[in-house]
């Protein structure tokens, strides 16, 4: 069982109201929430719903359009271009597609550790974390010399997990980086996940259709529907006792 974070922390991110418009149409809305370090949030919701959005105001890969991200007492959004490199690093993306992570030209070592190039670390140091976030994903180090299209697709998310850990995040987003797996395969990268939590204390925020993958990950859940918040609070309460007739309808269609 994973150690909870204690009440007093203060949280690592802190979303106030966010809210996104995409050429004048809102598709997302007053969301809110709290995630204290080693926490994890479920984000659900149907296609369409706002829930890539979210992740990528919460990467500060865009600003939004109204409301505030705060990350320990600062605003990524509001950082100079200089500062926002040096911020990036904490935190992490994965995607659906392990692909968009790795080069094909590229033996993977390379593109492991490319989030690396914003540090400042020598190439011994490199190779040496290369080395450890292989072991840590369930690799061989020697994994590093081959190309993507030399893996499987359970290995390929694996190698992009790896990566994102490769500047020891605080925060992990992983938007849908099950859903282009086999069955088989994703209980093994669920169970990737869930280790590297319990281990490494990072915080996650997943984006799942898969309902038992919320479940076993995440602390907090948070229901979207059309870009506003539906239901959110403990997993637990959320999955299993849900207020909304709506979410009741999307948990039985998605379970
Ligand atoms: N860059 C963009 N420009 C214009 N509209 C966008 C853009 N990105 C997303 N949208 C629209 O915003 C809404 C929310 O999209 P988003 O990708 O966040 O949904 P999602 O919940 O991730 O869906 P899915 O489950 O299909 O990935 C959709 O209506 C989408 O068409
Ligand atoms: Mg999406």
């Amino acid at each position: 069982m994973r150690a909870l974070p204690r009440d007093d922390e203060p949280p690592l991110l802190t979303a106030q109201a966010l809210g996104q418009a995409y050429r004048g149409r809102s598709v997302l809305r007053e969301v809110s929430f709290q995630l204290r370090a080693g926490e994890s949030l479920g984000v659900i919701g149907e296609s369409g719903a706002g829930k890539s959005t979210l992740a990528r105001l919460i990467m500060a890969l865009e600003r939004p359009a109204v409301g505030e991200l705060r990350w320990s007492g600062i605003c990524p959004h509001t950082l100079s271009a200089r500062a926002l490199r040096q911020w990036r690093p904490q935190v992490q993306m994965v995607f659906q597609d392990p692909y968009g992570s790795l080069d094909p030209r590229w033996r993977v070592g390379r593109s492991v550790i490319e989030p690396l190039r914003a540090l400042s670390m020598t190439d011994a140091q490199r190779q040496q974390r290369l080395n450890e976030v292989l072991t840590a994903v369930g690799l061989e180090p020697d994994a590093a010399l081959r190309f993507p299209h030399q893996f499987s697709g359970g290995q390929r998310q694996r190698l992009a997990i790896a990566r994102a850990l490769s500047t020891r995040p605080r925060l992990i987003v992983a938007d849908e980086p099950l859903s282009a797996l086999d069955v088989s395969v994703q209980a093994q990268i669920l169970s990737l996940l869930r280790d590297l939590q319990q281990r490494e204390g990072i915080s996650l925020v997943l984006v799942s259709h898969d309902l038992a993958a919320v479940e076993v990950l995440c602390d907090q859940a948070l229901v979207l529907r059309e870009g506003a918040v539906l239901e959110q609070g403990a997993t637990a309460q959320v999955l299993g006792d849900p207020h909304h007739p709506y979410t009741r309808s999307l948990l039985a269609a998605l379970a």
